[in-house]
């Protein structure tokens, strides 16, 4: 493999470049609003396959179908009433449905859905990723471009830290709008499920379907592997609702009510001082991997509240701090 390119984001070098790459069924990695996702051709399974081997991801972890419009999304799964519904209202955005497949014409491959009957599909609003789907013509699965397990992306520094050299082209859109997965909501009977809090806040889903969401009914089983315990980690535990600074940790700082010690920290960063939770989504993983390269002993975490974008912060920070069994940390 060449030295991977750094190209950017919306020129016609790089579109061309992107749909070169894709369509040798190679991967690349390319911004999305939420975080940067590793993408290939969502119906050929080779392809995918390279995306697995590139982040060490395991096999029964399926993959989000990018589609550019909802009418794309609409041949490849069955959206049901909700969906439809949920999909008008958020589309394109960081929300994935999953839904029934279709597998007429050229549909998601299995590997791309881990074998499930089930298809997780976005629409996602970057424009330069659009276009990039719109003129390649069909849905690109992507996870995001990190190692698996590791912090998502959201910058491209951050993706060729983890991927460089075993990708052709990085395309650099700068730092990532909102910094947090999609929202993953499952429409396959009558009750819309929350599988992964995310960049839209269940809030808003709710007060769009007029009723609360459900959770999920997996029963530990993995319907969406982002939810294993273990997930999203960097390399110094975590100690999470801290209220003070202890000897060797970084700090990782909301809002203004800094506690004590933050002088001896390793290193500071903050959120956001102001109190903003979408600017906290925006800066997480970003800081969470600044702060690991100090190698600190711990990373001390202040409390985030637990309203709107808060939700998907807790849930990452939580995940981030679970005991890490090997098996779940590839
Ligand atoms: O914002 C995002 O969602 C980013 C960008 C790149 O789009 N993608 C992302 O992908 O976070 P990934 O692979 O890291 O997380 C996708 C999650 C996984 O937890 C997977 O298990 C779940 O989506 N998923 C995908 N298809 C599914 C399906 N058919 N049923 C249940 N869960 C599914
Ligand atoms: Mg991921």
């Amino acid at each position: 493999m060449p030295e991977t390119r750094h190209l950017e984001a919306g020129t016609p070098d790089a579109t061309d470049a992107a749909l070169d790459c894709l369509a040798r069924g190679q991967a690349v990695a390319l911004p999305s609003e939420t975080v940067y996702g590793l993408f290939a051709d969502a119906t050929d399974p080779a392809a995918v396959a390279r995306i697995y081997a590139i982040k060490g991801r395991p096999m029964f972890n399926p993959l989000i179908a990018h589609c550019c419009d909802a009418k794309m999304a609409d041949a490849h799964g069955v959206l049901n009433d909700p969906a439809k519904v949920l999909a008008k209202a958020f589309w394109p955005g960081p929300l994935t449905l999953v839904v029934p497949r279709r597998f007429d014409g050229r549909p998601v491959c299995d590997l791309a859905c881990a074998g499930l009957d089930t298809v997780g599909l976005r629409v996602p609003s970057q424009p330069a990723l659009s276009e990039i789907i719109r003129r390649f013509g069909r849905p690109l699965a992507g996870p995001s471009a990190n190692r698996s397990g590791r912090l998502s992306p959201t910058t491209a520094a951050a993706v060729a830290e983890d991927l460089g050299g075993q990708i052709e082209i990085i395309i650099d859109g700068g730092e990532t709008r909102i910094g947090i997965e999609s929202t993953i909501v499952a429409c396959v009977d009558d009750t819309p499920r929350l599988l992964r809090p995310g960049g839209v806040p269940a809030e808003h889903i709710e007060a769009v379907l007029g009723e609360t969401l459900a959770a999920s009914d997996s029963h530990g089983t993995p319907q969406a592997p982002g939810m294993l315990a273990s997930h999203y980690a960097p390399s110094a535990p975590l100690r999470l609702n801290a209220t003070d600074v202890r000897p060797g940790e970084a700090l990782l700082a909301f809002g203004t009510d800094i506690p004590d010690g933050y002088q001896n920290a390793v290193e500071v960063l903050n959120l956001s001082p102001r109190g903003d939770l979408v600017r906290a989504a925006a800066n997480l993983f970003r800081y969470l991997r600044a702060l690991d390269r100090h190698q600190p002993e711990a990373i001390a975490v202040m409390a985030v509240p637990e309203t709107g974008l808060g939700v998907a912060i807790v849930d990452r920070l939580q995940r981030a701090a679970a005991p890490r069994e090997d098996e779940v940390r590839r």
